[in-house]
């Protein structure tokens, strides 16, 4: 029996080579830090989005992408088909704790500064995961095709078309017509099940490679002979399969007290009930929207707020060119300041569209 065993791992490691990687695993080392808490959610990212690729699949044996079937063939999942209610709750509870998690994983990699020379471009795609990652959020809303989803995807698009010059395109083009129709539910669909996991293979895969290549960034406050490191195999890998059963216990006790609901059948013909607001993750944005005066300096008050979102965000993912100079300095503090001010403001617009229910 052992002399089979070597023989077929001889056999595999013959074709896959798979010591090299062996190899590499028993050499990576990660380097210490102080507040090492906020090295492990790229981690849970990558483990959530793992839950995600699964429960989606799972999710697709079921649903039917079309306006008449859409609503019913999830309720047929959650009434009818044994756990379908379950796969469904994992699905969007983890779902929004995956965007939880990129927002920490994106501000302790800001205020660690692990963007700088030469992880430039492990932040950039990482932007791009951000991106990616909202419009899974936005495109999924849609399909259980109920009243909540379809009224938040029009005043979501109805914002987009307000982007000066190029905004009616960008509505048409996310929707397949001008308005919402029966063309909007299917093509969000192949948004969420083809692209978008298309376009997040490719870009995080480069992630991923980037910071297996580059390593990760040491502590700041220590001269680099000073920098302790431990092996990833098994010290820091088995911290990260710990977090990973932590997050797995938090989706559980949440889908079994707060099973994810279904809600009303989307009518297209009914007004839009009061109080419609978007996903959470979207929410400081569409206060802005909301409390912004109608004219600022001649020029429409939603027009100007959207404009400061897209210049803020490509500032932010060039966030690395601009910091060239604290690079050397080492301690910066205006960066700090920036960040400090960008989540303090992400936080108090977001708490604002649950405290002010009126908007
Ligand atoms: C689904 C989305 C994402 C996944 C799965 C992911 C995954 C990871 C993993 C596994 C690591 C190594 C461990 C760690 O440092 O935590 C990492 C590092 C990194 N990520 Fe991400 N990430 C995602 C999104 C983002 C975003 C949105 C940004 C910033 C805009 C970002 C920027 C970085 C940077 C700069 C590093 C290097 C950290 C260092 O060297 O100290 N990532 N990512």
């Amino acid at each position: 029996m052992k002399k089979f065993l070597k023989d077929a791992l001889t056999y595999i490691d013959d074709r896959f080579k798979l010591s090299a990687l062996l190899e590499f695993a028993k050499k990576k080392k990660v380097p210490e830090h102080k507040h090492s808490i906020w090295y492990y959610f790229g981690g849970i990212c990558l483990f959530l989005f793992i839950v995600q690729v699964i429960t989606g699949i799972l999710l697709l044996l079921y649903y039917s992408p079309s306006v008449d079937s859409a609503y019913e063939s999830v309720q047929t999942l959650m009434s009818r088909v044994k756990f379908g209610w379950l796969i469904r709750s994992v699905h969007s509870w983890s779902a929004n704790i995956l965007i939880g998690a990129i927002f920490i994983h994106m501000f302790s990699a800001f205020f660690l500064r692990a963007y700088r020379k030469p992880r430039e471009f492990t932040w950039i795609s990482g932007f791009f995961l951000l991106l990616i990652f909202f419009a899974f959020g936005f495109s999924g809303y849609l399909l259980p095709w109920n009243e909540l989803s379809f009224f938040a995807t029009r005043v979501g698009t109805d914002i987009a078309g307000t982007v000066p010059v190029i905004g009616q395109s960008i509505k048409t083009f996310i929707l397949g017509g001008p308005e919402i129709s029966d063309v909007t539910l299917p093509r969000f669909f192949w948004f969420h099940v083809a692209i978008l996991p298309l376009f997040t293979v490719v870009i995080l895969g480069v992630h991923l490679v980037l910071v297996q290549v580059l390593g990760m960034s040491k502590p700041l406050s220590l001269p680099e002979d000073k920098v302790r490191e431990v092996p990833f195999f098994p010290n820091f890998i088995l911290k990260d399969m710990l977090g990973w059963l932590l997050i797995l216990v938090l989706v559980g006790v949440l889908c079994v007290f707060l099973p994810w609901e279904i809600g009303q059948k989307a009518d297209p013909f009914a007004g839009t009930p009061l109080g419609i607001k978007p996903e959470w993750y979207f929410t400081f944005m569409f206060t802005t929207l909301k409390i912004i005066p109608s004219h600022i300096l001649f020029v429409e008050g939603e027009v100007l707020a959207i404009l400061g979102f897209m210049v803020g965000g490509l500032l932010w993912m060039l966030v690395p060119f601009l910091d060239k100079k604290a690079s050397k300095e080492k301690k910066n503090p205006f960066y700090t300041w920036v960040g400090a001010f960008i989540l303090l403001y992400i936080i108090v617009f977001t708490a604002l569209t649950y405290l002010l229910p009126d908007l």
